[in-house]
């Protein structure tokens, strides 16, 4: 039977949740957190996947039932190798979810209208953390690397690709007006285009040992006290496929969105517990979600590492625009030793909050070197220990109108050497 997408299950699984409790759920794992067409109807309509063309229902497939398709128990492998597509046992639809139709749930309605290209440039958008500009095709190939964890991404013509950008434009032909269609940014706020996010959290802490607490009680009936971390997930278990939320092999990796706590607080508080959602407080969604980031869970690394390492087009390192709560990819020189000189331990920071002190010094350095940078003292094009001399050399003297004084307020004193430490090693546009 072809699953439907617009029969409004979801109270009735919500119902029968209720009475089978999180390990004996009878039900297919991947048809579970439907949207509400009723209230979606004004902007959009669900279609039954039956009536798709045959390539569509293929990309449905491959999205939605992931793991049987493409994944390591999958029929459907690389012509040249015979691997699986994916490794992991997870759903496209896992995070995107019903396949893309839900709002705030990661749609993909909008997609083919964001990724249209520049009709100046030529170009999509920038995507900031690999540096580079990007089309539908290449945000399908990111989330293969990074919340697929897949070592290899199928090619822009590849037949999987192919199908796969087939459904999401079929998901977006649902949007009812063209003129939205082609102009994502038209779309009505409920219908979340973009990913939810909690007000303020920029100066919120999270603890994730509380979290771990909350976890035990709202989430792990379903996905799991011991974690799914062992990596073998449900497979052959005959239970659903409630994804894993972390673990070395079907965890998402740290290149995902959802490794940024603050975000996969956020995408839980408005999805989860499934059957129960927008029922956590703030806090307590950043707590679990700090939990569920939380160092000793294992997961894998994906693009991580290759992650902000380049300069922008405009000459910043985009180390500096790196969101304040994401621990990955480049560092900016001199910003951890900043902060531990101030005793503040980085990675706790970046991990659990607050984030506004951090991402207000990224902002201040990039307004810095945009202005010039002033610890450049001979302006050679670097914050180097021919700086520090030439700062040293000049200490003590009045500063007025010397580079040596960074700060221009007219001494050449410990404030002067302190920026030109935090600078230290920093290459100037
Ligand atoms: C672990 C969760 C997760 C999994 C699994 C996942 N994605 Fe994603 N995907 C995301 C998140 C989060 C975003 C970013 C959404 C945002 O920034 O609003 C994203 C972005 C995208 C986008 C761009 C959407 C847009 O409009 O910017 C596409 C297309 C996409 N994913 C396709 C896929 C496909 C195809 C698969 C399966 C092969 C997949 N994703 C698996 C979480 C996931
Ligand atoms: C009743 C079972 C149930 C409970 C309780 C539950 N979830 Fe889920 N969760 C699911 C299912 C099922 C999915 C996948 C939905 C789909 O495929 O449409 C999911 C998906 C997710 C995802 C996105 C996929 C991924 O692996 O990243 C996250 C994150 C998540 N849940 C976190 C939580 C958290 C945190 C809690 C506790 C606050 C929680 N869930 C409680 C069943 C549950």
């Amino acid at each position: 039977m072809r699953k439907q997408l617009a029969v409004p299950v979801f109270a009735a699984i919500s119902a029968a949740l209720c009475l089978a409790g999180g390990d004996d759920l009878k039900f297919d794992g991947h048809a579970l957190v439907e949207p509400d067409c009723d209230a979606m109807s004004a902007w959009f309509e669900c279609r039954d996947i039956d009536t798709a063309p045959p390539d569509v229902f293929l990309g449905y497939q491959y999205m939605h039932l992931t793991s049987q398709t493409l994944g390591p128990d999958g029929n459907t492998t690389y012509p040249d190798t015979g691997e699986p597509y994916v490794t992991t046992v997870i759903s496209c639809s896992s995070c995107h979810f019903t396949g893309g139709h839900v709002p705030f749930g990661s749609p993909v309605y909008q997609s083919p209208s964001k990724y249209q290209p520049d009709p100046v440039t030529g170009l999509g958008p920038y995507f900031r953390p690999l540096g580079y500009y990007r089309d539908l095709e290449d945000s399908v190939i990111d989330c293969f690397r990074n919340c697929m964890n897949a070592e290899r991404a199928p090619t822009k013509d590849d037949p999987v690709m192919v199908a796969l950008v087939a459904y999401i434009q079929w998901v977006a032909d649902g949007i009812i007006d063209p003129a939205v269609r082609d102009d994502w940014l038209l779309l009505p706020p409920e219908a979340g285009p973009r990913l939810p996010a909690i007000a303020g959290v920029s100066t919120m802490r999270a603890d994730p040992l509380r979290g771990g607490t909350l976890y035990a009680a709202s989430c792990s009936d379903c996905h799991s006290e011991d974690a799914p971390g062992a990596g073998e997930y449900r497979i052959g278990e005959e239970r659903p496929r409630i994804p894993a939320v972390w673990g070395a092999i079907d965890g998402y990796s740290h290149g995902a969105a959802f490794y940024r706590t603050p975000v996969l607080a956020a995408y839980v508080q408005k999805h989860m517990p499934y059957g129960d959602p927008e029922t956590l407080s703030d806090q307590d969604a950043l707590d679990i979600a700090a939990f569920i980031n939380a160092p000793d869970k294992p997961r894998p690394v994906g693009m991580a590492d290759q992650m902000y390492c380049h300069d922008d087009p405009d000459g910043i390192p985009s180390a500096l625009r790196k969101p304040a709560d994401w621990l990955v990819g480049c560092e900016y020189p001199g910003e951890r030793a900043f902060f531990t000189g101030l005793g503040i331990d980085y990675d706790d920071m970046v991990r659990n909050g607050p984030w506004d002190q951090l991402a207000a010094w990224r902002a201040a350095e990039v307004e810095r070197l945009l202005a010039g940078c002033p610890a450049d003292l001979d302006g050679d094009g670097g914050v180097t220990l021919a700086d520090l001399a030439l700062l040293l050399a000049a200490w003590g003297q009045s500063g007025a109108g010397h580079p040596a004084d960074v700060n221009e307020d007219g001494n050449i004193d410990l404030s002067d050497l302190a920026i030109l430490l935090s600078q230290f090693g920093t290459t100037c546009p």
